[in-house]
């Protein structure tokens, strides 16, 4: 499947009469894409979730898209060669842009690891509505974590185009947000997330 191919002709665009910014009224938020990068065991779900449930308590409609989980079903026909790495962050972010057009406040968390992909995922948002969250953890320490014990499996020959073994990651130069996940801690992490997506107005000065 190409990414930048159009399968269909004569498809014309319908306005809603409802539009994203009412959507977005009636749940009392600002509607955006919280996309985390990072390599695996990074810590990108686990803050993921952590991030939803804390936004859950504060009262915000939200939704998580989880590269494992996502894997399982949409993008169930895809792997991990560089095209299909592709496809996987496209469809993502299409899928994005319809939850935010919803209304909701998504977190993404992916390895996306091409700056090309995100900055296309990027381009689809308006200006404000995408939030870049570098999850930072150095492959040392990613590796010794290993929660999946995939590292080793990689190192072994067992799993081949292994971000960080051998295949590519593009750490992010200009992430809205920077989270060093091997420094802090899971609410340190969360906390620090919080208070940045207040700074940017996404969520309300105190909540
Ligand atoms: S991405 O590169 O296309 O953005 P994605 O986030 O969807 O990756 O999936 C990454 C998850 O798939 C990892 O956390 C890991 O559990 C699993 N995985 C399986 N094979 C690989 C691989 N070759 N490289 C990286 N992750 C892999």
């Amino acid at each position: 499947m190409s990414a930048d191919k159009t399968g269909a002709t004569n498809v014309v665009w319908h306005e809603t009469r409802i539009t994203a910014e009412q959507r977005a009224q009636a749940k009392k938020q600002k509607a955006c894409v919280i996309w985390m990068t990072g390599l695996s065991g990074s810590g990108k779900s686990t803050l993921a979730n952590a991030l939803e449930v804390k936004l859950h308590e504060m009262g915000q409609h939200t939704y998580l898209l989880d590269g494992d989980n996502v894997r399982h079903g949409l993008n169930r026909d895809l792997g991990f060669t560089e095209t299909d790495r592709v496809e996987n962050i496209r469809r993502i972010s299409e899928v994005a842009k319809l939850f935010v057009d919803a209304g909701l406040i998504v977190s993404t968390a992916f390895i996306s690891p091409f700056r090309q992909d995100r900055a296309l995922a990027r381009g689809l948002f308006e200006h404000g509505q995408f939030l870049e969250v570098f999850v930072d953890a150095p492959l040392d320490v990613c590796e010794e974590r290993d929660p999946k014990g995939l590292y080793k499996k990689a190192r072994a020959g067992e799993i081949p185009h292994f971000t960080g073994i051998d295949s590519p990651y593009e750490a992010p130069d200009s992430a809205e947000i920077h989270v060093k996940t091997g420094e802090l801690d899971i609410e340190q992490a969360v906390e620090y997330l919080i208070d940045q997506l207040r700074e940017r107005g996404v969520l309300p000065a105190s909540n």
